[in-house]
């Protein structure tokens, strides 16, 4: 009945996040120990490094870490801490970092210079010690690297000062960026790192399967199907919960009693055929724009490769279209590099460089099929088709 099926949706949702995540119970305690250690120890603090491909569960496994800590702190049984988040994807300019940071320590609201100056002199001074400890999230730390690479480099010197009393989570999809970014610090860190592995197919199953719990919406057969094709692929569960959410769209509108191996097979064909139709589904809303723009550029100029410059300003473009704002040139960047780890563009030579030149590999078709349920940016899309 299509109650059942509206209930199995809601609990393939993204937004409903489980209270326990089951098979990264390791991670959770890894992370958990590193931390309480840290708060118990007081001094200075420390940092860790977590590392893993896309939905393999790093920004949900944190927020349950630091959940649970907030209720052993509420009990009494580990020190009061100070929990700051910030995610670099959503900062305008890296070192809008430094404000946010000093905001949420102090309450002060100033331009990223000021900011840097006070926290550099707060981490610094004795009186740290009277303060609780600070365990600052920076998720998406990838978005912050830049040139001279000054805000990754604070980021990770900071907790090493002696009265810091800060404790740094830096989270990242990139596994190597410590030793590319960051050789002068790296060696004296004491870095803790967590690599989490993309799922497997017995995890993905788990998963699903307490995710739907008592439901029976899903044949255990689909399940398993839909593990093992993502699996296969990538591991991210991000597309495993949505195939069982389009397979679950399919099977209603096939008025079945449950999903079965058929809707799921007819799902992985629609959505996986083509992996650049799941890949801009899982996009920001900035990067579909980049994609949009790229795919407009690739049609009227005939071209594949394209100037990153062209299609910066052509998303400009869009934006104002849409009567958003700019977007900062950094996120922008950001953006383009992160469709590169999609394989939606290929560089022509090192991403972290700031190549000029980027191949598109994907075709207007796609685009349009991928968005055409998008309120925003279906129409743009549909304008794509037929290159
Ligand atoms: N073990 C799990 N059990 C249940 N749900 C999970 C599990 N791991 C991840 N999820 C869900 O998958 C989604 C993606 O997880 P999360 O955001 O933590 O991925 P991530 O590793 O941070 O990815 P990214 O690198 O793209 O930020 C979230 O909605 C989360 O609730
Ligand atoms: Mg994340």
């Amino acid at each position: 009945d299509t109650c059942k099926f509206a209930r199995a949706d809601e609990a393939l949702q993204l937004s409903t996040t489980p209270s326990s995540l089951p098979c990264r119970e390791g991670e959770h305690e890894e992370i958990k120990e590193v931390l309480r250690d840290a708060i118990a120890r007081g001094k200075s603090g420390g940092c860790i490094y977590i590392s893993g491909v896309p939905g393999t569960g790093k920004t949900a496994s944190v927020h349950a870490v630091i959940k649970d800590m907030k209720a052993e702190s509420d009990k009494g049984s580990l020190e009061p801490f100070i929990y700051i988040e910030i995610n670099g994807q959503r900062l305008p300019k890296p070192n809008v970092l430094y404000s946010v940071l000093l905001q949420g320590l102090t309450g002060k609201k100033t331009d990223p210079v000021q900011a840097a100056i006070s926290l550099d002199s707060y981490f610094g001074s004795r009186s740290g010690l009277r303060r609780p400890v600070c365990v600052l999230l920076v998720d998406e730390l990838d978005y912050l690297i830049t040139r001279k690479q000054t805000v990754l480099y604070n980021l990770f010197e900071w907790p090493t000062r002696k009265h810091a009393r800060l404790i740094v989570l830096g989270v990242a999809n990139t596994m190597d960026l410590p030793e590319r970014m960051l050789p002068r610090v790296c060696s004296r860190l004491g870095l803790r790192r967590i690599t989490f592995a993309p799922y497997n197919h017995q995890q993905l199953q788990e998963i699903i399967s307490s995710r739907l719990a008592d439901l029976e919406a899903f044949d255990a057969k689909a399940v398993e199907l839909c593990s093992r094709k993502v699996a296969a692929v990538s591991g991210d569960v991000r597309k495993a919960l949505q195939l069982c959410r389009y397979a679950c769209e399919l099977a209603r509108q096939d008025k079945s009693d449950f999903v079965s191996l058929k809707h799921i097979e007819m799902a992985v064909k629609q959505l996986f055929s083509n992996p650049y139709v799941a890949a801009v589904q899982g996009s920001s809303l900035l990067e579909k724009i980049v994609i949009c723009s790229a795919v407009q550029l690739m049609k009227e100029t005939g071209d594949t490769n394209l100037s990153v410059e062209h299609i910066h300003d052509r998303t400009v473009e869009i934006h104002r279209q849409l009567n958003f704002e700019d977007p900062p040139s950094s996120q922008l960047s950001a953006a383009c590099a992160r469709l590169q780890e999609t394989r939606v563009f290929t560089p022509q030579g090192d991403w972290w460089r700031q190549t000029d030149k980027v191949a598109v590999n994907i075709q207007g078709d796609d685009v349009c099929f991928a968005l055409r349920q998008d309120s925003m940016l279906a129409s743009i899309a549909s304008a794509l088709v037929g290159f």
